[in-house]
């Protein structure tokens, strides 16, 4: 199935784009989790603030869904600047970058979304642009080429990218901020879906937002969709209200199981179980096996079955964990029994 079409897909869906503003926290406080992350982006913010300097530039990355785009929001509403938006594919030329380097103002946020997708000459004029606030552009070509400086305005960039390896070392190394965002616990996706549900109108009882927060394989963005599916079987099935009984029937027939897996996360552990008699595989084995891309199968799935416990990654590949046996019900070979940690 198309990635895009999988309810627990992490990435942008058509139906998420009616309510993903509404649901987006605008300051700090209102932003769940990460704690690690907010705490520092507060110090630097409040500090940056009372310098009246900008903010010093922001790398922020891990899988989708959780929160990069909203955290750079948040950023520019704390330092109460204005944001501008783009992203790595969309700025093709040289010029793009040089023209939206130009119009921002004193302290603005330019958040570039998938930085990694930079091209190489684009990349090159955000060097001297994040170290020195200047650009240096050639204009008219062969010998009569000639270099002029321009004075940019202060400004952070705020960058986000899905996968930080990509990112090249003299980019990256011009961040003063690195922040690395990880899979949410399930207390923080349960007051997620809370705040959510609030927001939404939708009543719902303790007992669904776990049983929501459990299936949403550490996602907030997952949380929120799979919120509103239960929403919709509530509506049509039941009494609108979310109880448990409404929740394990929309989620169950959404193929969600009780670990937030979908069908695909069950076909990778049962290849490296039953194919590969637990592992070793690698990735690109592995990818091919379930006949999806290798950077969606690192990107998208294995970080949570990683964090879950149900695969360990090791240098020869991706090995199944006992929780992989005992969640399919397979049972554990005699001799890899004691193997396990
Ligand atoms: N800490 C949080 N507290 C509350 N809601 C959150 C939090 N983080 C994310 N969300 C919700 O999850 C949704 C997705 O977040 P966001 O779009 O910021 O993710 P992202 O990391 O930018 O994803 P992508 O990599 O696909 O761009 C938001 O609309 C927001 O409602
Ligand atoms: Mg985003």
């Amino acid at each position: 199935m198309e990635d895009q079409e999988r309810v627990t897909t992490a990435h942008l869906a058509v139906e998420d784009t009616d309510t993903e503003t509404s649901l987006r926290p605008k300051l700090l406080h209102e932003y769940i989790g990460q704690r690690n992350v907010t705490e520092n982006l507060k110090i630097f913010i409040d500090a940056a603030r009372m310098r009246a300097e900008p903010l010093d530039h922001v790398l922020l990355y891990g899988p989708p869904g959780l929160g990069k785009t909203t955290l750079a929001g948040i950023i520019a509403n704390e330092m109460n600047v204005r944001i501008k938006v783009t992203s790595g594919p969309a700025i093709e030329r040289a010029g793009d970058l040089a023209a939206i380097l130009t119009n921002l103002e004193e302290n603005d946020v330019l958040f570039i979304d998938e930085i990694h997708r930079l091209n190489r000459s684009v990349e090159e004029i955000l060097y001297s642009a994040m170290e020195d606030y200047v650009l240096d552009i050639i204009i008219g070509k062969g010998p009569s080429a000639r270099s002029i400086r321009l004075d940019l305005s202060k400004f952070t960039l705020v960058g986000a990218t899905t996968r930080a390896g990509s990112v090249s070392p003299p980019l990256r190394d011009r961040f003063g901020v690195v922040s690395k965002l990880d899979l949410y616990q399930n207390e923080e996706l349960e007051q997620i879906i809370k705040r959510s549900a609030t927001i939404l109108n939708i009543d719902i009882d303790e007992l669904s937002a776990k049983e929501i927060a459990m299936r949403s394989r550490g996602t907030p963005r997952i949380s929120n969709r799979l919120l509103k599916r239960v929403r919709d079987f509530s509506q049509v099935k039941g009494s609108g209200s979310i109880h448990l009984e409404i929740t394990n029937i929309a989620l169950d027939s959404l193929g969600i199981d009780k670990m937030g897996l979908e069908k695909l996360d069950r076909e990778i552990l049962d290849i490296i179980i039953n194919k590969f008699n637990g592992g070793p595989v690698g990735i690109d084995t592995i990818s091919a096996a379930v006949g999806e891309e290798k950077v969606t199968i690192e990107d998208v799935y294995e970080p949570y079955l990683l964090q879950a416990g149900f695969i360990n990654r090791t240098q020869k590949g991706r090995t199944a964990a006992k929780q992989a046996y005992l969640h399919l019900g397979i049972n554990i070979p005699e001799d890899e029994q004691f193997s396990f940690k």
